[in-house]
């Protein structure tokens, strides 16, 4: 009601101005011509506008998309032989030709036809920029035929990729395109030949990260220690964040072995889920451990630390060792062994209660407590040990 008011007194005042300024001037035929010819004048005037405007526009368009489709036909001679999914020239991914199964990186999941088998991974951490950088092998398996190798990277700087075939023919294959798609947080590489079934390949994908300071992927954390701050750094990648530390199939259904290879200054140390194999020293003060292969297992349960804290362990009945890694004035004070003699019963106690053997050669956990950590942070960097 009070809206239909306001309107009629609105269409009311403005029926008045126009009253005031058409009819209270005197009614002189003459005056009625002129202001009849000012607005005819107008009104063609804008007509006209309103033409030219619209040619223009039309003009415009035209050469547009003459220009367009010159530069596209060109794009298309360099691809005549793989016209199945298309990028503007500036890179970015054109929407016009999305189509279900053309484009799999915009799906959610990654596209079923590549398996990957094993990785072999390498890492560089420098702990005096907060930096990695990193190279990893990846054995496949070609599922269904496809010239596209779409897996995980998130804040990963990819600079080389190199694929290879493991038919006799020697050397890399040829790619066509390679590409980040941030918004589902992949990596595209478009081959020029396809991928053949029972095939298997292999992937090398240099890159370079942050060590980010956040409890994600490879992060890291700090503590004081006799009034200095001491850094360390871990992994989280449960659920999703391996793919913030290498490039992988980040999907729990990919599960391949892993074999973890760091490098670092040799003031740290560093643990992962195997014991070290082999550990090789360089002159100039950096060390290199190489970790035992993994069994076969999903990418969220991988998991590495490199830092600077002692350790204190315990022995299941039955051998396996467990290591109780900390601050050293934590472990000097006893803080953690509450947490060692309380694993070494749950193991025992679940061994027992599935009748499974614990499937590792060992069990190790850095516990970190910096000063200023909550216990939910604790509790999110042990879990990663213990899965
Ligand atoms: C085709 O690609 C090559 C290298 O990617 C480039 O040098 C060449 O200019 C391209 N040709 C056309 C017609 O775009
Ligand atoms: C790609 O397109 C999107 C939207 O169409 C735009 O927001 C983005 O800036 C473009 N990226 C590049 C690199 O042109
Ligand atoms: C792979 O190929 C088989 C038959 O050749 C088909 O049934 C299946 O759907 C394909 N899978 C994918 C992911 O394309
Ligand atoms: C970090 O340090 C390493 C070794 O000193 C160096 O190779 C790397 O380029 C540095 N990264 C950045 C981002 O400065
Ligand atoms: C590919 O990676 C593997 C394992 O990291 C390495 O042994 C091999 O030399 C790499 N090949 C090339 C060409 O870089
Ligand atoms: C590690 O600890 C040792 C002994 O406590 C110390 O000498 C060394 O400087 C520490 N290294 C780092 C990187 O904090
Ligand atoms: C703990 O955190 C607070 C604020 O986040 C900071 O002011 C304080 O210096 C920190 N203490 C230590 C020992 O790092």
């Amino acid at each position: 009601m009070g809206i239909e008011d306001a309107s009629m007194r609105n269409g009311r005042a403005l029926s008045d101005q126009w009253a005031d300024s058409v009819v209270v001037r005197p009614r002189t035929t003459e005056q009625h011509i002129t202001v009849h010819k000012r607005l005819v004048l107008g009104f063609a005037i804008s007509i006209l506008t309103l033409i030219i405007v619209t040619a223009i526009a039309i003009t415009l368009s035209v050469s547009f998309e003459r220009c367009a489709a010159e530069s596209s036909g060109a794009l298309a001679a360099n691809r005549s032989s793989n016209s199945k999914w298309k990028q503007s020239r500036d890179g970015n991914i054109s929407h016009r030709d999305t189509e279900d199964g053309q484009q799999p990186w915009r799906h959610l999941r990654l596209p079923a036809t590549l398996r990957p088998r094993h990785y072999d991974l390498r890492l560089s951490v420098y702990m005096e920029n907060f930096t990695f950088s990193g190279e990893v092998n990846i054995e496949f398996e070609c599922v269904n035929s496809t010239k596209l190798i779409v897996l995980h990277t998130d804040r990963l700087e990819v600079e080389k990729v190199l694929v290879y075939s493991d038919s006799k023919k020697a050397g890399a294959m040829r790619i066509q395109r390679r590409f980040h798609y941030q918004p589902k947080q992949v990596y595209v590489i478009a081959l020029h030949r396809e991928m053949k079934p029972l095939r298997t390949y292999k992937i090398n994908i240099t890159f370079h990260a942050h060590i980010e300071h956040e409890l994600l992927g490879f992060f890291r954390s700090s503590y004081v220690l006799n009034g200095e701050r001491r850094y360390l750094a871990v992994t989280q990648f449960s659920p999703t964040h391996a793919r913030k530390a290498f490039p992988c199939f980040d999907e729990p259904i990919y599960k391949a072995t892993f074999r973890v290879s760091l490098k670092h200054e040799s003031s740290y140390q560093s643990l992962s889920n195997m014991p070290v194999e082999a550990s090789t020293s360089d002159e100039d003060g950096w060390v290199t451990n190489r970790f035992s292969r993994t069994p076969r297992m999903s990418t969220y349960y991988l998991a590495w630390a490199v830092c600077n804290f002692t350790y204190r362990e315990a022995v299941t009945d039955n051998g396996v060792v467990i290591r109780l890694y900390a601050r050293p004035d934590a472990i000097q004070s006893g803080s953690g062994d509450y947490a060692l003699h309380i694993t070494k019963r749950l193991l025992q106690f679940y061994q027992d209660y599935f009748k499974v053997k614990y499937s590792l050669p060992k069990l190790g956990c850095p516990a970190i407590t910096p000063v200023n950590t909550s216990s939910e942070k604790r509790r999110d960097v042990t879990a990663s040990y213990f899965d």
